[in-house]
């Protein structure tokens, strides 16, 4: 594989190819770098500015040796300068190009050498300036922009691979896809909004009062028309370069831009905000794309650090983030209830965004959330939309298999998907029974996602026995139950949350309890309304263990949802001898809510009575850390759900512990932990939220610093986790280095 490029040789020396030499200038990845541009003058001025180290007169000089050649010219030239190049270049050259349309580009090559021959490699560097020429030129133009490379088929491996290597000394980040999907890419994002800036200012600076509309006009009309101060030689041939797909996009613009027109003719505020809601809402949703925080799949790849010191404190009164399970539940059953339902106290994590986002995408107007407050414009048990594709859930187990329920009954066919944790978890328990009440649903190897659910299937009640205590299961089939014909019974082996039948009696539709079976009738009805999201008390639960752990702690939790069939929590770290009191108790939409106090105590460890696994089977990362701290010997079993959460967290929490030099006994349904001192260490989350907060609470006992790797997806539960350790005096942070 060829490591170095000896000659390389632009033809169009301007900012682009200018850019590139420069970069390139003092790499010894290069050997020499050769200008050519029309006018000689601006090679030699190239030459002088110490942009390129030669400059030459003829396209004949530029290629002959060369190894690589970039062509830098504006597209519609292509065919005329590759038919110059082309009797000159060397056999193994390698040619590329950075023109922003690349069928074009494609179709000239093809015109002038007969097909397309493995050693051109179409390329486009996405970086520019208002600035053009040689003297423009930037060493760190292309420092972290992304250029795309779009081989074909046959395109030789090497030569792709000398193209990629050659942007990325420039500090690139280098793509791939095809050609057509470039052009369609490039004319959405990038050509469209330069026809509509161009449009848009001719048209008002036509209009009578034009000198008005410049002279009032304010950040918006600025903001939306900065490129229409572009090229316009450059945009015209890229128009014609890049025709079809260009009319592609915009027919679709057209046809939105019409209905939008309806909208505001016949003043149809379901429709404007429909639109607004969904725009801004996918705006910030790039907006986060592009600064990495994004629930989306492509950025959560980022090793996100945690770096959690001894000798810190806990003290204080603090509000810890809303309940996740109530905030999926209150979006659900707010979209699929009539009229509006408000939330207050939203859990604004990835995994809950990416449920509200699934359900604009299925046509419901939901506004916010801002600070908590969202507003859904409930579209009845059977208004919901197909979506424009896959579903995507990100990290989140419930969303996905309450999804499954709701989705089973709709009219549509969907597809579920989530991130590499979630496409690991077992979704056979929510899609047997769901077959058995006549859903057709298909998923990967192993009963794994994706999901794919076939719509129109008309579904019948069934009463389900559950081999596992899950609220999830129960939740999906109370969920379908609702679009089936008959009664739906679910029995569980033991209590697990009951946020699902809570919140559906609360609007109106009515689940009946009958000892451990939850049953409902199928084709009712919901009403929305008013629903206040209590703190997490999973959230909660990483600062009740580390008052309990940090002597002289004093920590008030506030407005902690204290529903019976969640505070196992409280109950184990009772029984292991906390100073834990509640006081504030109350009720609020159906959900029993209150302050807890933590104060320091000395835990013993305890035998965790089983029934009260299911009521905490999200705190035992924590609870491990506070059984390390307690006198003794603390034991779980009956905990083998615990092995297919966001990571197995027995063994993901018995090896971290490990590295802090806790010795364990790992069981297959549980743990045996005694008491240890910890030492610092670096320990992995395995993208697990709730054992990067855990090992963080662990930092208060340790005697050094513990690092913990994989902390990104602390941002699906509990995203400003980090801000409130800080706040009661815990030594945490983020980007502490791996
Ligand atoms: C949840 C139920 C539990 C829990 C999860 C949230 C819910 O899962 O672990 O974090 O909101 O219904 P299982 O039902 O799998 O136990």
């Amino acid at each position: 594989m060829r490591q170095r490029i000896d000659k390389l040789a632009v033809i169009g020396l301007g900012l682009i190819g200018g850019s590139l030499t420069l970069a390139l200038r003092n790499d010894d990845f290069v050997g020499e770098s050769v200008g050519y541009t029309l006018d000689y003058n601006n090679a030699k001025l190239g030459v002088e500015l110490g942009v390129v180290d030669r400059a030459v007169e003829t396209i004949e000089e530029a290629v002959c040796d060369a190894d690589v050649i970039l062509l830098a010219v504006p597209v519609k030239a292509f065919e005329e300068v590759l038919a110059q190049i082309k009797p000159h270049m060397k056999t193994c050259a390698v040619l590329t190009d950075a023109g922003s349309a690349k069928g074009v580009f494609v179709d000239a090559v093809r015109k002038v050498f007969g097909d397309v021959p493995p050693n051109i490699v179409p390329g486009h560097p996405i970086a520019g300036s208002e600035k053009s020429g040689v003297t423009a030129a930037k060493a760190d133009l292309y420092v972290n922009h992304k250029v795309i490379l779009t081989p074909l088929a046959h395109t030789d491996t090497e030569a792709l691979s000398l193209v990629r290597t050659m942007w990325r000394r420039c500090g690139a980040n280098v793509l791939e896809m095809s050609v057509q999907h470039h052009d369609d890419v490039l004319a959405a994002t990038s050509h469209l909004p330069h026809l509509l800036a161009f449009s848009l200012v001719d048209t008002l600076a036509g209009d009578q009062d034009n000198e008005d509309i410049f002279r009032y006009a304010a950040g918006g009309f600025r903001d939306f028309t900065r490129i229409a101060a572009s090229d316009p030689v450059m945009w015209h041939d890229i128009f014609v370069a890049n025709k079809h797909a260009t009319l592609r996009v915009l027919d679709r613009f057209t046809e939105g831009l019409a209905s939008l027109r309806d909208a505001v003719e016949s003043q149809d505020s379901q429709a404007m905000l429909g639109v607004f809601t969904r725009a801004r809402g996918a705006r910030e949703h790039f907006t986060k794309v592009l600064s990495g925080q994004s629930y989306v799949k492509t950025m959560n790849t980022d090793n996100v650090v945690f770096k959690a010191q001894p000798g810190g404190e806990v003290c204080g009164s603090i509000r810890v983030a809303g309940d996740k399970s109530i905030s999926h539940r209150s979006i659900m059953l707010g979209a699929l209830a009539e009229g509006v339902t408000e939330v207050e106290g939203f859990l604004e994590g990835e995994d809950s965004l990416a449920t509200l986002q699934a359900f604009r995408d299925m046509g419901v107007v939901i506004e916010g959330p801002t600070q908590g407050r969202v507003r859904i414009h409930g579209v009845g048990l059977n208004g919901l939309q197909p979506p424009p594709g896959p579903i995507y859930l990100g990290n989140s187990g419930t969303g996905m298999r309450l999804f499954s329920g709701l989705l089973a009954g709709q009219a549509f066919d969907t597809e579920l998907i989530g991130d590499d944790s979630l496409s690991k978890r077992p979704m056979e328990r929510v899609a047997a029974p769901l077959r058995s009440m006549g859903a057709v649903i298909d998923s990967s190897e192993g009963g794994r996602p994706p999901l794919k659910i076939k719509g129109g299937q008309p579904l019948k009640g069934i009463h389900y026995d559950m081999p596992m205590a899950s609220a999830q299961v129960k939740s999906c089939l109370l969920l379908a139950g609702m679009y089936a014909e008959g009664e739906t019974r679910v029995t569980e082996p033991a209590p697990t949350r009951d946020h699902t039948e809570r919140m559906l009696n609360g609007f109106g539709y009515k689940v009946l309890r009958d000892g451990a079976t939850a049953s409902l009738q199928g084709n009712g009805q919901m009403i929305g309304g008013k629903i206040d999201v209590p703190s997490d008390i999973s959230s909660a639960a990483f600062f009740m263990v580390a008052a309990s752990i940090t002597p002289r702690a004093d920590l008030t939790l506030e407005h902690v949802g204290l529903n019976p069939t969640r505070i196992g929590v409280i109950n184990i770290l009772r029984e292991m001898g906390a100073d834990i009191s509640i006081t504030n108790e109350k009720k609020v939409g159906g959900e029993p809510v209150g302050d807890i106090r933590v104060r320091h105590a000395s835990l013993k460890g305890i035998h965790i009575p089983e029934d009260q696994v299911p009521l905490a089977i999200d705190e035992f990362p924590v609870l491990f850390i506070a059984a390390v701290c307690a006198e003794g010997e603390t034991v779980l079993s009956g905990a083998e759900e615990l092995r297919v959460k966001e990571s197995d967290r027995i063994q993901v929490m018995a090896d971290g512990l490990a590295q802090l030099g806790v010795r364990t006994d790992v069981k297959p349904d549980g743990i045996v932990i005694r008491q240890s001192s910890m030492s610092g260490g670096t320990v992995y989350s395995h993208g697990d939220h709730r054992i990067a907060m855990a090992f963080s609470v662990a930092a208060l006992r340790a005697q050094g610093d513990i690092i913990i790797n994989d902390c990104a997806n602390v941002a699906t539960s509990f995203p400003n986790f980090v801000e409130l350790a800080s706040r009661v005096g815990m030594k945490v942070s983020v980007g502490g280095g791996a």
